[in-house]
């Protein structure tokens, strides 16, 4: 450290090196390296006090630490705190990630102002200015009297001004035009972007602020410097929604102190953002007439089970096959046709394949492999599938299906919104029945295919 002072940083994917390459190694890119000024290590314990938490440095037994509970606090939002692993933890930094219009100045907005009333609360706005987050706060409704506002891009005087006030929790909107006066680099960059995170987040871990950085996301779809942000932060939650939809997920990404990938819905409305506590019911917005190639799946976001529509559409195709799949994964896609291509006797090599999760929801298990399988026949067949009815479960390459986790909660979830039939996985049949809900146990891919 105290040799190098520069380093060498690649603007694209922030990967660090000491030697100046024209070529990133890490991710290809050309002619995209920086240099930086690395700031200088804090001298002593000091600097370094309380980004483990420690307040003395001694070694002890794991057992000996002390297990008090992590305090925690609200943010006032249910749907928010569901993500955050159940409120913020003093001295934790938090990123919100989204596209410009995503809704992150109005959800934290809205945060702050009712946090603002049990204890002290600072928003610092850098993009906005002030009248307009005034204006937004009065439009909202949103009580006004407490909250701390600041309209500031320079790191030093940020924290600088916030150590006096030493604020409960503070928000930074957002973190790409905050900038430091001695990195030369434009506010956005890699470097200033690096930097500056550190300064803050030095600052939240030695007063106990609980740090917001709003941070953009870039055409490609990642955070400006995702790379060189990852590590300093103990929380990254991104929130999501086209502009053409009402409804904005908010999901984990890291969590130092919770459940990742945990799912909380907001509805963006006139009063601003509103939470959906049942976001079941808005994923199913179906229509009177079910069409060929819908089935609905039951599956599981971290704590709670969601139900969600999948489609597709299998079409004759003229000259190369596609194969698209919109909030699924491509390769599962691919696995699930060479599934049935062999287990199932079905060919659809000459086909166009197109599948879609609605409502804009990202599934990551593998329990959506079943209702696939049932919309791709129904697409291919053009055979529409009972409304009433619920599928999930595992395809595994032998063809056989494959139990899949909470499959109990799946079902009763299915139940509460009305479902009558249930086709999954036999591993995933109980004892326990569950009231108008009659449970299919399938074990093959044929018997599944046999029921279609
Ligand atoms: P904003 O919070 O400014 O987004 P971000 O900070 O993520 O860039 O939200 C902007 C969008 O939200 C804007 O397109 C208008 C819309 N909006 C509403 O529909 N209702 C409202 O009450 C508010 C405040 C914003
Ligand atoms: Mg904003």
């Amino acid at each position: 450290m105290a040799k190098n002072k520069t380093a060498f940083v690649c603007d694209a994917c922030g990967a660090d090196f000491t030697k100046w390459q024209g070529q990133c190694t890490e991710c290809g890119a050309w002619n995209s390296f920086k240099e930086v000024r690395l700031a200088s290590a804090p001298r002593g314990s000091d600097g370094l006090k309380g980004y483990a938490g420690a307040t003395e440095s001694r070694i002890q037994t794991l057992q000996d630490v002390s297990l008090a509970e992590v305090p925690r606090f609200s943010s006032t939002l249910g749907e928010f705190d569901r993500v955050l692993g159940g409120g913020f933890v003093p001295g934790s930094v938090v990123l919100v990630g989204g596209h410009p219009g995503a809704g992150k100045s109005t959800l934290l907005l809205q945060s702050l102002c009712k946090l603002s009333q049990s204890q002290k609360a600072l928003y610092v706005t850098g993009e906005e200015s002030l009248q307009q987050v005034a204006m937004r706060a009065k439009r909202l409704g949103l009580p006004m009297d407490r909250l701390q506002v600041l309209a500031e891009t320079n790191a030093e005087s940020i924290v600088a001004l916030a150590q006096r006030e030493a604020p409960g929790i503070m928000v930074v909107d957002s973190i790409q035009v905050v900038h430091l006066s001695d990195i030369t680099s434009a506010p956005g960059s890699v470097s200033q972007v690096r930097e500056c995170a550190a300064v803050l987040t030095r600052f939240a871990k030695q007063s106990g602020t609980v740090l917001i950085l709003v941070g953009h996301v870039t055409k490609e779809g990642s955070l400006a410097g995702p790379k060189v942000l990852e590590h300093i932060i103990d929380c990254s939650i991104m929130l999501e929604g086209g502009h053409d939809s009402r409804f904005r997920t908010l999901r984990g990404h890291k969590n130092r102190f919770g459940a990742v990938n945990e799912l909380g819905v907001f509805a963006m409305t006139e009063q601003g953002m509103k939470e959906v506590p049942n976001p079941s019911a808005i994923f199913l917005q179906r229509a009177d007439e079910i069409a060929p190639g819908s089935v609905v799946m039951a599956t599981w976001e971290a704590t709670r089970p969601l139900l969600v529509e999948i489609q597709a559409l299998v079409d004759n195709s003229f000259g190369n096959p596609r194969r698209v799949a919109v909030g699924m994964e491509q390769n599962r896609l691919a696995m699930l046709l060479a599934v049935l291509h062999r287990h199932g006797g079905l060919m659809l090599g000459d086909q166009d394949v197109f599948v879609n999760a609605v409502g804009g929801v990202k599934i990551m298990e593998p329990s959506a492999d079943l209702a696939l399988l049932f919309a791709l026949v129904s697409s291919f067949r053009d055979i529409p599938l009972p409304r009433e009815l619920v599928v999930f479960g595992e395809v595994g390459l032998s063809g056989e299906i494959r139990p899949v986790p909470s499959g109990q909660e799946r079902l009763r979830e299915a139940a509460k919104h009305g479902f009558k039939r249930a086709i999954v996985p036999a591993a995933n049949t109980t004892k326990e029945k569950i009231p108008g809900l009659e449970v299919i146990p399938v074990k093959k891919i044929d018997e599944a295919l046999a029921y279609i």
